[in-house]
């Protein structure tokens, strides 16, 4: 074991006390949103998690606090464009859900209630916290649904490149990649209830939900026989509500079509679709000058919004959704709230200058403000794989 991994282990496994100024300032907040809170009510439930917290090193949030806990997480969210809806999101609650199997079939009962044939609902399941007594289950994918990738000749790869060090990984649990490959082959989630004993699950078909991508005026598009996953479930971040730790609480939203059609399936250290598009369109790749990229990205865009338009999945656009946000600002400064975000993630990664988040500046994000959804440390690992452990990128 390298030393970082016998760190994070001995952390993750010692017992840690929950901070009362941290429960008490999330009780406050809870009260000034709920208007049914007195003040004397306040002050009993501060004093109720005191005691819990002095007898136990933890305390049980019920479930409204929760609620508000994972929504306000939502809203605290700086990189999401997409936080006019924070209030929709629906929790499931399975904090006494235990064993990695049944973590593993709450996740698929997750994605077939959100993804309800299309009609996508925002959701979160939240899965036990870390206690004084026992850390709570991680899931050590970045989202409940990734494609694998593999090395073929070279320097080539067929998948999802990104998760070629995943699939590495889930290969050598065990997991064996379907007798004929693809570049679309749905990984394992890889669940750890017992700490540095991850078990891999396969996900049943029929509960990951696929759009198969086409072009509204190119009929060679569909020839490439691209598709992807209706439902974004980032299922490695923790949730952080009044100095209580969820480690493994899987959220979904519904996808916005450039996040698929000008980065996961663009970016050059992904699919890398944009020379063959360009070759499809018929277009000059040698020299820059002829804008190829931008045209490429333009119409693979347009095919996932058109592709999921026809499939009936909810899918948002950028431009909307610009707007959107704007309104969401608007809102929350209405309710003398500040609203962070981060430039470079809200402003579309196509048409920046078209959409109007572009045209302004926002409050900075800050890293201390709770409650929030966090980087989750697996606890094993570092263990099992030192060099994927060490590539904790944020996603894209
Ligand atoms: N960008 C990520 C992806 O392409 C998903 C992140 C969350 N996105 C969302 N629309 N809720 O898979």
């Amino acid at each position: 074991m390298c030393k970082d991994a016998a760190v994070i282990l001995r952390n993750a496994l010692r017992p840690k006390c929950v901070d009362t100024d941290e429960a008490e300032e999330f009780l406050r907040l809870f009260q000034t949103e709920d208007p049914a809170m007195t003040d004397d009510r306040l002050r009993a439930r501060i004093e109720e998690v005191k005691d819990e917290i002095a007898a136990t090193g933890s305390y049980t949030h019920t479930a409204a606090e929760l609620a508000f806990g994972a929504t306000v997480a939502w809203r605290n969210s700086a990189r999401c464009i997409g936080r006019l809806y924070w209030r929709g999101l629906r929790i499931r609650d399975r904090r006494q859900v235990s064993g990695a199997r049944a973590i593993a079939a709450e996740c698929t009962a997750h994605l077939r209630e959100a993804g309800r044939d299309g009609r996508i609902r925002s959701t979160i399941t939240i899965f036990a916290p870390d206690t004084v007594a026992a850390p709570g289950p991680r899931i050590w994918n970045e989202q409940l649904i990734r494609y694998a990738a593999y090395r073929t000749r070279g320097d080539s790869v067929c998948g999802d490149r990104r998760y070629l060090g995943f699939t590495d990984l889930v290969r050598q649990l065990g997991w064996t990649p379907p007798a004929r490959r693809g570049p679309f082959d749905v990984l394992p989630l890889v669940v750890e209830s017992e700490p540095g004993r991850p078990r891999y699950f396969e996900l049943p078909e029929d509960a990951v939900l696929e759009v198969p991508l086409s072009h509204p005026d190119h009929p060679w598009f569909a020839e490439f026989g691209l598709r992807w996953h209706a439902v974004p479930a980032m299922s490695n971040m923790r949730l952080e509500i009044g100095g209580v730790t969820y480690p493994a609480a899987p959220f979904n939203g519904w996808y916005m079509g450039t996040e698929i059609g000008a980065r996961n399936l663009a970016d050059a250290d992904r699919y890398d679709l944009l020379p063959s598009i360009a070759e499809g369109m018929g277009l000059s790749t040698r020299s820059e000058r002829t804008l190829w990229r931008d045209r490429a990205l333009v119409e693979l865009t347009l095919a996932v919004q058109h592709s999921f338009d026809t499939a009936g999945v909810t899918m948002a656009d950028h431009h909307t959704e610009s707007r959107r946000f704007l309104t969401h600002l608007a809102r929350e400064e209405d309710a003398g709230r500040a609203c962070r975000a981060d430039w470079s993630w809200i402003v579309p990664p196509v048409s920046g200058s078209q959409s109007p988040v572009f045209h302004r500046y926002y409050d900075e994000p800050d890293a201390s403000v709770r409650p929030a959804f966090l980087p989750a440390e697996p606890i094993g690992l570092p263990a099992v794989m030192p060099d994927v452990a060490a590539q904790r990128c944020p996603f894209p």
